[in-house]
């Protein structure tokens, strides 16, 4: 048999299969093969337990339109000041009514604005009223329980009812529908539950809000609401959650990223805009991303989250900088900036003693949230104004005198103090990845612990293909082997929603569309490193590791670096990656191979420092037949990780890598 002809031409999953009947342990030796020395009786250092977690902003309709499950789109009204996108009028042959946005008597500062419905015309069997056709459609599944909710008053006669209804687009039937009897003339909430019967999963649908009478009604802040994630109100989709919960992160780092320092220092994320009832969440315009921000998803339900996965929260503050170069200058101006930074800590952290700690309780969560670490800003380099020296010193000292167990990260270098961490940032190709694991083995370890709180090989769209994953793969290789030093990581961006229109930034771990979500390759990749390492590195070495040759492209330079060298000289790359770790309690050594190479790679395994190693082990393994195989919303599952039994570990064996892979073996040893 030959494998490698074999695997150009069958699916990745299937090669799988067959390398588990035609085991791919073997002592065929080729000329120089590649050899991997383990000496699993020397430890370099530690395997931080914070090593892989998440990072998250609004980009891509990551909350709106993606994890958060609200499914009302422009539910303010306030996407535009003078129209109304996402609603349309309706009315049946023979109605007729008109729609206008109003700021007159709205329901409160919040909600400056509401819809105004004048029904002219309208029976019981000819109705007039306001559809709503949510993010790319609403999503209805079988036998399920939907939550609208809306504040209403109405006049010129008007006193109900009102009919509540889910309608497809394209049947025109109706799924679901509630009636509201009667309606006050004073702002008031109305909820009314929509149950489907056995309908198929759609997204072609609307939700519609009617009236069989004459008269005028005003609508403020309309809601639908799918079942959640452990039920939580105002909660997440389920399906993405699970898909985050299965990767087991450590911990969120939120909320952004360009969303937390906005274009301008008015559209910053300001936190305390985000918190209480959503009704009184005024919503901003989420300008580093272009669209509305309805900050549904606010601080406590970033909190939410993290509960609900068992994740630490990393919470950035706003540090007086936003995108467009408005920055706050250090001093008593950015002294309410300190303030709301130590208030939003202690509505995180405080108990309930404390002024904003009891406002959580309030808002509904009594118990403080465990915080660790805080980050000051987000990507600060940006600022050529080099404020971020002083921004960061006074931030430091004020959070670090009133809570001096707190770890502080810093998002570029500064001299004013000595940050607890600093936030690396790494946006490559794949190549530039590979060419780079070793960029933290030789780094000084006297300084700051490293947070790499953004990075991503960027190929593929709208999520990485197979040789992102790799490149990733082979950078993951590096920072787990420096682990002592680089504590925290997180890949960005983690969402995009998969429709047209839904993606601003490129190459995103996991999409979705209006009813199903899926992960990339990349996503697979974090979730075999995250599931499978020790606590401890061990010393690692290698021979005649295969090599490609690779042009680097030309340094980036920005308006007024002086000028540098049009290209650079060639590289040789390794295509074979790889770290070792060993799980103290267990014993168990996993060895992470990753063969960037289109062909497949004999390697040796030599053990040394174990008496005895057990035959039988594991490998999950990860393959494509090309490097831009990907995953989609339409093949969600063309490239999944597969674990198989392997036999035939000892202290010297070689196992046959296959092209374009990831492999881990979990090999156990004494
Ligand atoms: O991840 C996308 C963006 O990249 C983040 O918002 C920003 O921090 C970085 O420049």
């Amino acid at each position: 048999m030959k494998p490698n002809r074999l695997a150009a031409k069958l699916p990745s999953l299937l090669i799988v299969a067959l390398t588990t009947a035609f085991p791919v342990l073997s002592q065929a030796q080729p000329a120089n093969p590649a050899v991997i020395q383990i000496k699993a009786d020397q430890v370099t250092g530690s395997v931080s337990p914070t090593l892989y977690g998440l990072m998250t902003e609004e980009i891509n309709y990551s909350y709106e339109g993606g994890l958060y499950a609200e499914l009302i789109r422009n539910r303010s009204f306030k996407e535009n000041a003078t129209n109304t996108p996402h609603w349309q009028l309706v009315q049946d042959d023979g109605a007729a009514g008109s729609m206008s946005l109003d700021t007159t008597d709205p329901l409160n500062d919040a909600q400056g604005v509401s819809l105004k419905l004048d029904v002219a015309k309208a029976t019981s069997k000819t109705r007039a009223g306001v559809a709503n056709d949510g993010f790319w459609g609403i999503p209805v599944r079988p036998r399920t329980h939907y939550h609208a909710s809306f504040y209403a008053r109405s006049g010129n006669g008007f006193s109900g009812p009102l009919t509540v209804a889910i309608v497809n687009t394209r049947s025109a039937s109706v799924v679901a529908s509630a009636q509201v009897r009667r309606l006050s003339d004073k702002w008031q909430k109305y909820e009314v539950t929509l149950t489907t019967g056995k309908v198929p999963p759609s997204r072609d649908n609307r939700l519609l809000i009617t009236a069989g009478h004459p008269g005028t009604v005003w609508l403020s802040l309309v809601s639908l609401f799918p079942p959640t994630y452990h039920d939580r109100p105002n909660g997440n989709r389920a399906d993405i959650m699970q898909l985050l919960a299965d990767m087991k992160p450590a911990f969120l780092r939120f909320p952004g990223g360009n969303y937390l320092e906005g274009n301008t220092i008015a559209t910053r994320f300001n936190w305390k805009n985000t918190i209480g009832p959503i009704s009184e969440r005024p919503g901003h315009p989420n300008d580093a991303w272009h669209y509305w921000s309805s900050d549904g998803m606010g601080l406590l339900e970033f909190l939410g989250w993290c509960e609900d996965l068992h994740m630490q929260p990393v919470l950035a503050v706003y540090a007086g900088y936003s995108l467009k170069g408005e920055h706050v200058t250090p001093g008593p101006d950015l002294e309410p900036y300190v303030k709301d930074a130590l208030d939003e800590i202690e509505y995180v952290a405080g108990d309930a003693s404390t002024v904003w700690g009891a406002r959580r309780a309030k808002d509904g969560h009594p118990a403080p949230f465990p915080l660790q670490y805080v980050e000051i800003g987000n990507e600060d380099w940006f600022d050529r104004s080099g404020s971020y020296n002083d921004r960061f010193a006074q931030i430091y000292d004020a959070i670090k005198a009133r809570y001096p167990a707190l770890q502080l990260i810093a998002t570029t270098k500064v001299n004013s103090r000595k940050p607890d961490l600093l936030d690396d940032h790494f946006y490559r190709s794949s190549m530039q990845m590979q060419s780079d694991t070793h960029h933290y083995d030789q780094a000084d370890r006297s300084g700051p612990k490293i947070f790499v709180g953004e990075w991503a090989t960027r190929e593929g769209a709208p999520t990485p293909n197979m040789n992102a994953a790799l490149g990733d793969a082979a950078w993951m290789t590096g920072m787990e082997r420096n682990s002592d030093l680089v504590v925290m990581s997180c890949y960005a961006p983690l969402f995009v929603n998969v429709n047209p229109g839904g993606m601003q930034w490129r190459t995103d771990l996991i999409g979705y569309d209006t009813l199903s979500s899926y992960g990339s390759p990349a996503y697979y990749a974090q979730k075999m490193f995250n599931l499978n390492h020790g606590d401890k590195v061990l010393a690692a070495s290698s021979e005649n590791l295969p090599t490609r040759e690779w042009q680097p492209p030309p340094p980036r330079r920005r308006t007024g670096d002086p000028p540098g060298p049009a290209t650079t000289p060639k590289q040789q790359v390794p295509t074979l990656f790889f770290d070792a770790t060993r799980d103290s309690g267990t014993g168990a050594i996993y060895l992470k191979l990753v063969n960037s190479a289109g062909t497949i790679q004999p390697v040796r395994v030599e053990i040394n420092g174990l008496k005895n190693i057990e035959a039988k082990g594991e490998a999950v393994v990860m393959s494509a037949n090309a490097p831009e195989d990907t995953n989609s919303i339409t093949e969600p599952a063309k490239i999944v990780p597969v674990s198989t039994k392997v036999d035939g570990l000892c202290a010297d064996f070689t196992r046959d890598l296959p092209a374009y892979s990831i492999t881990i073996l979990k090999i156990i040893g004494k």
